[in-house]
């Protein structure tokens, strides 16, 4: 199956206002294995699994620990009142390249803008390190992802 590279812009997503949810960097991965298992399990009973990558929670869990040659850094989204994970973004750094792992929102929470937040805030953890452009990979038949980089991004199509 093709792969789409969206090359991220500067910026793109910094103006986003989500009333809801709040987006913070996640400074212990491995304290987050149950909310990140929770976000998982909520994802794949939802109708949109087959048009998606599939997301399991032991590999995600697997992708949140840096190793030698490759940071990887994440931020999560929480939202309601008892501060529920909405979202994860993971960033990974290489010398070569800063990309985007994963992105995840909750089915509950789609379309309210937090994609695009956790994004902006990938990209600024980008920034601050003096690295860019953040690119990420998306499969063509993965309708609602390559949707979704497009609105935020330009497209190399590589
Ligand atoms: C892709 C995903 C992260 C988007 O998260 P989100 O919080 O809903 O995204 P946002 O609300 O910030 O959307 C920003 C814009 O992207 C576009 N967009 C997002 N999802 C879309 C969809 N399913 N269909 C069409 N356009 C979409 C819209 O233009 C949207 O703006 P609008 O709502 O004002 O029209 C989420 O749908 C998801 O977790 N999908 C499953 C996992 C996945 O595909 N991850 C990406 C793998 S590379």
């Amino acid at each position: 199956m093709p792969v789409i590279r969206h090359v991220i812009a500067p910026g793109d997503g910094a103006r986003t206002a989500i009333a809801d949810a709040a987006i913070s960097r996640c400074t212990d991965p491995s304290a987050i294995g149950g909310p990140i298992t929770a976000l998982v399990e909520a994802c794949g009973e939802r109708p949109w699994a087959g048009t998606g990558p599939v997301v399991r929670s032991e590999g995600l869990l697997g992708e949140l620990a840096s190793r030698p040659g490759r940071t990887v850094d994440s931020w999560v989204a929480t939202a309601g009142a008892e501060g529920e994970c909405v979202g994860i973004v993971t960033l990974v750094t290489t010398a070569a390249a800063v990309s985007v792992g994963w992105l995840l929102v909750h089915p509950g929470w789609r379309r309210r803008g937090i994609g695009r937040a956790l994004v902006a805030a990938a990209v600024a953890g980008a920034a601050e390190r003096g690295r860019g452009p953040v690119t990420a990979d998306t499969r063509s038949d993965w309708a609602g992802a390559v949707a979704f980089w497009q609105a935020l991004s330009a497209t190399d199509g590589a």
